[in-house]
C-alpha cells in the first residue's frame, strides 16, 4: 500500500512537470482545440491589460497584476498543441509554415514568453508607465507571430 502511494505521488509529480511539453492528444482536433483555448485565454487577459494600458479602462494595479500573472502562466501552454499532423483539421488558422519553419516559430514563442514575463514583473511593480511600455513590447511579439504563422 505504502509503495503504491509513493509510486502514485511520483507519477503525479512527473506528469505535472512534463505536462506542457508532453501533453498527449487523442485526435488532431483535440490538439487544435487545446492550443486555440490557450491562445483565447491569453488573449482575454492580455486584452484587459491592453485596455488599461491604452486608457480605455481605468488603471487598477491589482487587476493588472492578476491579469499579467495569468498571461505569463498561460503563455507556456498553447505550444504543446502544435504537434505534427495538426496543420489541418478543426477550424485551425495555423499556417503550414509553422511545421516547415518550426525553429523560427519556436523562437517567436520564446520571445513572446520572455516579454510577457517582463510584463508580469512590471505589473507587479504597479507603475502604469512601465506597464504600458512592457505591454507594447509584448504585443509586438503576438503580432509578429500572427503575421507570419496565422491565417487572417
Ligand atoms: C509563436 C507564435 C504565436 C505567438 C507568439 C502568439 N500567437 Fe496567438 N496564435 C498563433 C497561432 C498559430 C494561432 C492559430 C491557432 C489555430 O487556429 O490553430 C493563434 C491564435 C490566437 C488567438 C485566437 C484563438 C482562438 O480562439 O482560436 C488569439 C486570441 C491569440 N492567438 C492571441 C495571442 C496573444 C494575445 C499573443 C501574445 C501575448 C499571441 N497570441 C502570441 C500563434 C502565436
Amino acid at each position: 500500500m505504502k509503495h503504491r502511494l509513493v509510486l502514485c505521488a511520483t507519477l503525479l509529480a512527473a506528469a505535472a512537470l512534463s505536462l506542457p511539453a508532453a501533453a498527449q492528444f487523442a485526435k488532431p482536433e483535440d490538439a487544435i482545440k487545446y492550443r486555440q483555448s490557450g491562445m483565447a485565454l491569453m488573449g482575454a487577459h492580455f486584452g484587459r491589460l491592453g485596455a488599461m494600458a491604452s486608457g480605455r479602462a481605468p488603471f487598477d494595479a491589482k487587476a493588472a497584476a492578476e491579469n499579467a500573472e495569468i498571461v505569463a502562466f498561460v503563455s507556456k501552454l498553447p505550444f504543446a498543441g502544435f504537434v505534427d499532423g495538426t496543420d489541418k483539421g478543426g477550424n485551425t488558422k495555423a499556417k503550414p509554415e509553422i511545421w516547415s519553419q518550426m525553429d523560427k516559430f519556436r523562437a517567436n514563442a520564446t520571445k513572446m514568453q520572455e516579454e510577457v514575463a517582463k510584463l508580469n514583473v512590471a505589473a507587479k511593480g504597479g507603475n502604469l508607465d512601465q506597464i504600458k511600455a512592457a505591454f507594447g513590447e509584448a504585443a509586438k511579439t503576438c503580432k509578429a507571430c500572427h503575421d507570419d504563422f496565422r491565417q487572417q
